[in-house]
């Protein structure tokens, strides 16, 4: 819902025994919805941002497998910082959420799980043409309450 700020973390289980750690995850069992496409980031440049847009219509869950990132997620409204240092934990981040990804410590991965596949038309880029969309979904939602 836009104009309504909500940070959803995943813990997933870990099959950990004398060997170390496993994570599996299963789409619509670990993650909620099906998956198709996975992506990381990795060799990320000390002081790169990235991310920086939105997107119209996409789910997806960050997990940094490897070092750690922060994530500053913006809703519009309200902007929130989210640290990902656990390989067993996922950020869920919605469609119509700004997103930034920065402070990568040397030799991290940042993988990413998405609802849908590439599409650079589903990307809005601009900061305020995000907000110029929010603000008219917010201003339709109100007409329809009222
Ligand atoms: P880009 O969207 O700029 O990364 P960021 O998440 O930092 O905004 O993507 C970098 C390049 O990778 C760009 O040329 C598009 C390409 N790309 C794909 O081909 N498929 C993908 O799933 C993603 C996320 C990016």
């Amino acid at each position: 819902m836009v104009g309504y700020m909500q940070i959803i973390r995943y813990q997933f289980l870990q099959h950990g025994d004398k060997r170390g750690q496993l994570v599996a995850l299963e789409e619509l069992r670990d993650i909620p919805f099906v998956i198709k496409r996975v992506y990381y980031m990795y060799d990320t440049i000390e002081n790169m941002r990235r991310g920086c847009h939105s997107h119209k219509n996409l789910e997806q869950i960050l997990i940094c497998v490897c070092g750690s990132c922060k994530v500053l997620l913006d809703d519009g409204i309200e902007k929130e910082t989210v640290l990902l240092d656990k390989p067993y934990e996922g950020l869920y981040i919605a469609s119509d959420m700004w997103r930034e990804m920065y402070d990568f410590t040397a030799g991290s991965v940042l993988m990413v799980l998405a609802s849908e596949y590439y599409n650079e038309d589903d990307y809005i880029r601009d900061y305020s043409e995000f907000r110029k969309n929010i603000a008219e979904k917010m201003y339709k939602t109100n007409e329809e309450i009222l």
